[in-house]
């Protein structure tokens, strides 16, 4: 059933406070990955179980134990998780979504303090850490919240939410959780959920919602070289020593050319060629090279060819080079050999690849390329998280409220897309709850998630509340036969 008019009227009327509130969400640097962040994300979770609440969703905040972090251990932020409704002739609705953030500093490269929603009043721009990944989309579930216990109106489906502090991290502790609850069978958390939904990735373009039924997997690696007990001084040392960096550096270029090609003996092999039919769909999705240029700034697309440029994001593997810790010494010329290097790279995964199947062969031929070098240091490769890939069928009825509600706020089809980043939980949800899992974005491809200047425009944030509230009634229209 379509959303009611008064419905989305309030939340077109709340526009600003909602703005607002999501400026008090986006004030709290909850970043997952940096120690000295991690109060903020506890801070972030009581802020989220507080709104909730608010609005009559019974909630509990899990433990989820602690975690070594940087050399620390350290508490893991709990996951917040909700319930609203228990009516049996009503579905039931699963949200996720996540309250951590990736790191920022203005002096990255920012235009706006990063942890300040900045509005662009002649854009509607709203810039901030977290204002696309993911703190618009949950504050866009609390605004539908808001909504109807405001106006007293009953909620079309009952609501269960997990929410995590964890999910930029690696999504520590929350598996074990899930599976754990699971087995509790009807006193679990998650009992009685007809289908879960997960509103964090974001529109291909900057003009076709979209619905998402894929996700990559991502296994991350750590690769450090060590040699010397300290660092050296080049003029004293140079040609006298092996130096970790140079080993470093030839491992790393020998794992992926300028094409993306992944030079892993073993790894593209996995993955099957697409058929003529798979083909098409990417020719249909309404997109172009442009769409790339707006979204990177830059006209750097490997392929020319639009199906081929997409495909390399949807249904490849990639391969991508981080960084290197260690190895920025200081302003200016200093003329140092760093002891210890470690380069960080990880593999976006697609069917049939798990972190599983894939590590072996990452750690084999890093030990067999180091092996060539005839270097005296020392190699030692880890595998800091991983995740496994996920498709859908979005032939679900899932699928067809969330298709009914994109025409009705945007009032044009969705776009059917993959997604080239990862959600570690998606698959643990899909699996062990043995539901439909849809992701259903709210902003646009040019937010920049965990880039400078990330922002969520406000349109998307206000039509993306209706959309979500939309969904719900699309999804909740008709009783449940059970
Ligand atoms: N919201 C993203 C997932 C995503 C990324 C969707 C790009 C669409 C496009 C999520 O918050 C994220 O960043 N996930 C990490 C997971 C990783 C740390 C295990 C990712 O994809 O890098
Ligand atoms: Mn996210
Ligand atoms: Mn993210």
């Amino acid at each position: 059933m379509a959303a009611p008019a008064d419905f989305l009227n309030f939340i077109d009327v709340n526009k600003d406070r909602f703005i607002q509130r999501l400026a008090r969400a986006v004030e709290i640097p909850s970043v997952s990955g940096d120690p000295a962040h991690r109060e903020d994300v506890f801070r972030m979770a009581s802020f989220l179980e507080t709104q909730l609440k608010q609005y009559g969703v019974e909630t509990k905040a899990v433990e989820l134990g602690t975690h070594i972090m940087d050399g620390q251990t350290l508490k893991l932020p709990p996951a917040i998780l909700g319930r609203i409704g228990d009516d049996r002739a009503k579905k039931t609705i699963l949200i996720y979504g996540h309250f951590d953030v990736q790191p920022a500093q203005l002096s990255d490269g920012w235009d706006f303090p990063p942890f300040e929603l900045t509005r662009d009043e002649k854009t509607g721009r709203l810039y901030g850490r977290g204002s696309t990944d993911d703190k618009g989309p949950i504050f866009g579930w609390i605004n539908v919240l808001d909504a109807h216990h405001t106006l007293n109106k009953p909620l079309p489906v009952n609501l269960r939410f997990c929410f995590e502090g964890m999910e930029e991290s690696g999504s520590e502790g929350l598996d074990e959780f899930i599976l754990a609850e699971v087995k509790k069978g009807k006193d679990s958390w998650f009992d009685g959920v007809d289908a879960v939904c997960i509103s964090d990735n974001y529109w291909l373009n900057t003009r076709t919602p979209a619905l998402t039924y894929g996700l990559r997997g991502i296994s991350y690696y750590r690769v450090t070289v060590s040699g010397p007990a300290r660092d050296l001084h080049s003029g004293a040392f140079g040609r006298m020593v092996h130096e970790p960096m140079t080993d470093l550096i030839i491992l790393m270029s020998k794992l992926v050319d300028p094409q993306g090609n992944i030079l892993i003996p073993g790894i593209d092999e996995m993955v099957p060629p697409p058929d003529e039919e798979e083909r098409h769909l990417y020719r249909n999705i309404d997109y172009s090279l442009e769409d790339v240029e707006i979204s990177t700034g830059a006209k750097i697309t490997i392929s020319e060819d639009k199906a081929s440029a997409l495909m390399g994001r949807m249904r490849s593997p990639s391969l991508s080079l981080h960084g290197i810790e260690g190895a920025f010494y200081g302003a200016g010329g200093k003329t140092v050999i760093p002891a210890k290097v470690t380069g960080k790279f990880s593999i976006r995964l697609v069917p049939p690849q798990t972190p599983e199947n894939v590590d072996p062969l990452v750690v084999k031929f890093l030990s067999a390329e180091f092996a060539k070098l005839g270097s005296k240091n020392s190699i030692n490769v880890e595998d800091l998280h991983g995740g496994k890939p996920w498709v859908e069928d979005y032939k679900h009825w899932n699928y067809e409220a969330a298709h009914r509600a994109t025409e009705a706020v945007y009032k044009q089809a969705p776009d059917y897309m993959r997604e080239g980043g990862s959600i570690p939980v998606t698959l643990t949800f899909a699996e062990a709850l043995g539901v439909n899992v849809l992701l259903l974005p709210m902003g646009r491809g040019d937010d920049g998630a965990h880039s400078t200047n990330e922002k969520l425009d406000t349109s998307n944030f206000i039509e993306g509340t209706k959309l979500l509230g939309s969904y719900l009634h699309e999804a909740g229209a008709g009783t449940k036969a059970r």
